[in-house]
């Protein structure tokens, strides 16, 4: 089955760089690269300055990966290989997975996480939150999907577009019921340490099994999404081999100047992360309190707002720089996010593009100029 195309990084190419104001990112603030080079240690200033552009070592730089290790208790570097995060998607679907497997996957969600099985000619099942409860994804649900000979449980915590991230009881009791079935997990943790609730942090998927493995990479909790670099955990020997030769035929090996970047960032985790989530905060809050000025308003305010009586409801996320509200007054969001983006140049994400429903966007939190952003969006709503 040939690969569709990939909506929403479609949607992405077609506006992104010509929409004047940005509504819909998932990245965080980007990091000027004056800034990351400020922050480097002594040691890998000197790699930085000594740097040669040759290729670089296939699975990553041994000091990279021993640094990406380190935030996994029990892994090792040998365990890490590094590629661009969407390419560590494609390498690990396209060698893990065999015509005719069945998968269960988080859904909606980053369509790469199950479009390479539906063409790879896997049996798809969808994994759906409950809105009513707070977009819980629950392992009830999980259960009912399971089957017999399921290969792969697919997991996205903290989930985009919803934000939602389950309990850390609720999660293990996920991960088991997938492991104790035969199945292994993929669980993409492109949005860890970027917990807005605090003390929401889950456990790494590979640390709680070694049927697990655990996607992350810097586009989207360190603001480094130019970097390219991401990497998966797993502490299967063959699943990382098997990855390795298929990237032979993708980039081969990561970036020279991007690997030193990455290792700066990661000696400066804690510090970059924490600027990344206040600013999610603020702007969650900012977010929060234009909705209660919807929400409160009469009929006639809010016909005076918006031609049309429209209310603004939000489940606040709980983890990751993205929330997924829903906007029932403006009709369509397909349609109504045309008119934006061609009538005010802001750029959001419509539901439609995560073949959702037809009455939620998606909204990133983690920009600095948001409240900007969101003020010129009331204006025109
Ligand atoms: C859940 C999730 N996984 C993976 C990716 C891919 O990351 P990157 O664009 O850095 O390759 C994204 C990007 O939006 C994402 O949201």
């Amino acid at each position: 089955m040939p690969l569709q195309p990939f909506t929403l990084e479609r949607y992405f190419a077609k506006h992104e760089f010509s929409a004047r104001y940005l509504l819909s990112s998932s990245d965080c603030e980007p990091l000027p690269m004056t800034d990351l080079l400020a922050m480097a240690s002594d040691g890998t200033a000197a790699l930085w300055h000594d740097l040669t552009l040759a290729y670089t070592e296939s699975a990553g730089h041994p000091l990279l990966r021993e640094m990406i290790a380190s935030i996994y208790r029990g892994l090792n570097a040998e365990d890490i290989l590094t590629a661009a995060p969407e390419e560590i998607i494609y390498l690990f679907m396209n060698t893990f997975l065999e015509p005719g497997d069945h998968v269960v996957s988080t859904f909606p969600g980053y369509q790469s996480l199950y479009e390479l099985a539906r063409a790879r000619s896997c049996r798809l099942s969808f994994w759906k939150p409950r809105e009513e409860e707070g977009w819980a994804f629950t392992a009830a649900d999980l259960e009912a999907l399971l089957e017999q000979d399921t290969k792969l449980v697919v997991m996205n915590f903290p989930h985009n577009p919803t934000g939602y991230v389950p309990p850390a009881k609720e999660y293990e009791k996920m991960v088991r019921m997938a492991t104790d079935r035969g199945a292994l997990v993929f669980s993409d943790e492109m949005y860890r340490f970027l917990e807005i609730v605090p003390g929401t942090t889950l456990p790494a998927a590979c640390e709680l099994s070694d049927r697990a493995v655990s996607l992350f990479g810097l586009s989207k909790s360190f603001g480094l999404p130019g970097l390219r670099t991401g990497w998966l955990a797993c502490r299967d020997g063959d699943i990382l081999r098997n990855m390795q030769e298929l990237k032979d035929y993708t980039t081969i090996c990561g970036s020279a100047p991007s690997e030193i970047l990455a290792m700066i960032a990661l000696e400066n985790r804690v510090r970059i992360i924490t600027g990344h989530i206040e600013r999610v905060r603020k702007n969650l809050a900012l977010l929060q309190d234009f909705g209660k000025r919807l929400l409160v308003t009469s009929p006639q305010d809010l016909s005076q707002v918006t031609g049309q009586p429209a209310v603004f409801e939000l489940i606040p996320p709980v983890g990751g720089s993205v929330c997924f509200p829903r906007l029932p007054g403006v009709g369509s969001t397909f349609d109504f996010c045309e008119r934006l983006v061609n009538e005010a140049s802001i750029m959001l994400l419509p539901s439609k593009l995560f073949e959702w429903d037809d009455t939620h966007v998606r909204i990133g939190l983690g920009r600095e100029n948001f409240p900007e952003v969101l003020e010129r969006f009331v204006r025109y709503l």
